[in-house]
């Protein structure tokens, strides 16, 4: 395999990423390192990650603040699509990898990189992610994957690290593997692995104990645009600011907290703790107000479609046609979804109390069991019997 000899790394900071940067240089004949670290909101002081890059040998580190571009494009698209893997997992870390990609594209045309690398192993999904997102970006670079090379044990990769002068407190070890952005934190291996675990609190990091959180409920209303939200309480906010908020109330009061069997791309079931409380409150409220504003038949087809798309991201096809074409369904649908979603948050649960919206299909006149009512139930009988007709049919056919 003939290796480019400039290189754009993923880095992160932590042990497999770091163990990379000697990795590409000497084992595999790379001239030029560029760590680039994404900042999605992992609340780290990227300057020290930045600063451990070099420290690893890095020729240059640079870090990239896409905070905003994260919540704005992805996390935003997902809330939209109410987008749930198996049902629970909101998406968080896997909503940052299409981004990843995108800048390490970005940054290798930048810096004038033939590949880019990261750190990813062979049992997970990102690598799945970054490696189907690159070629689409950019079908010229070739993308290196040290962790999948490289026979390491863990206890081995900080070794390896140690070879060549990389202090321990850049390779400190943690009982089990975080990923941490704005829209959520996940936590696996360790353990974690072990199913008959129950969790502590130690594991959890944004959301309170829903037995600990305050005796009080808050509430919070949530205005939405056309599908994205826009204000708390009727401040207007833009997405990042938003989410910072949001994250903040619901992981008070107890919201959000996911411990779910996963079924990963490569075909195993992993135990994963999430905590993802402001996207889960936007899903919800959202998810909601769809339901206000859009017709039961365009709910029920938009419902299928929105498990395509949390299946099509999560297996790394964030740029892939499927995800497209159900993007601009979904785009086509959002046009009416403006209103406000109250919702109170109480010791890990979040109620919709209050909805409204311009062009609600809620109709009192027509509901009311109050005198006023305009349905003509008259009519009800006609169409019962024509509505029932075909399941008669089929009755007296079979006796
Ligand atoms: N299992 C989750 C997913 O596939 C989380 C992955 C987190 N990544 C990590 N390198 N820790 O989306």
């Amino acid at each position: 395999m003939k290796l480019s000899k400039r290189v754009v790394l993923a880095y992160s900071g932590g042990v497999d990423t770091t163990a990379c940067i000697p990795f590409l240089r000497h084992e595999l004949g790379c001239e030029y390192v560029v760590a680039m670290a994404a900042d999605l909101g992992q609340g780290e002081e990227l300057e020290a990650v930045r600063e451990k890059a070099l420290v690893a040998g890095a020729d240059a580190a640079v870090v990239v603040d896409a905070k905003d571009r994260f919540v704005r494009e992805f996390g935003l698209a997902a809330v939209q699509a109410n987008a749930l893997y198996d049902g629970h997992y909101p998406l968080s870390s896997a909503l940052g990898r299409p981004l990843i990609a995108e800048l390490l594209v970005e940054a290798a045309h930048e810096h004038n990189c033939g590949a880019v690398a990261h750190g990813c192993t062979g049992k997970g999904n990102d690598q799945v992610r970054l490696d189907l997102a690159v070629p689409l970006l950019d079908p010229a670079l070739e993308i290196i994957a040290p962790a999948r090379i490289w026979d390491f044990s863990r206890a081995e990769t900080i070794a390896y690290s140690e070879k060549f002068g990389i202090p321990s407190h850049v390779t400190k070890e943690k009982p089990w593997a975080i990923d941490l952005n704005i829209l959520g934190r996940n936590v696996e291996a360790g353990l974690i692995e072990d199913l008959e675990w129950e969790t502590t609190e130690e594991v959890w990091s944004l959301v309170a104990a829903p037995e600990s959180a305050p005796d009080t409920p808050s509430f919070v209303t949530i205005s939405f645009d056309r599908g994205a939200p826009t204000a708390l309480d009727g401040v207007p906010l833009e997405p990042l600011p938003l989410l910072t908020r949001l994250n903040d109330l619901a992981g008070r009061n107890g919201i959000g907290r996911v411990d779910m069997i996963e079924n990963r791309v490569v075909g195993v079931k992993s135990r994963e703790l999430y905590e993802v409380p402001g996207l889960q409150v936007l899903i919800q409220a959202h998810r909601e107000l769809e339901n206000l504003v859009l017709p039961a038949d365009l709910l029920a087809q938009k419902a299928p479609l929105e498990t395509a798309y949390a299946k099509a991201v999560y297996e790394g096809h964030w740029h892939g046609p499927l995800k497209q074409a159900i993007d601009a369904f979904v785009r086509r649908t959002q046009e009416r979804v403006t209103g406000e979603v109250r919702l109170k948050l109480y010791k890990g649960s979040a109620v919709v109390v209050t909805r409204s919206a311009p062009r609600q299909l809620y109709r009192h006149d027509l509901v009311t069991y109050g005198s006023d009512c305009s349905f003509r139930q008259e009519s009800a009988e006609g169409f019962i019997d024509i509505f029932g007709l075909a399941s008669r049919i089929w009755s007296q056919a079979h006796g």
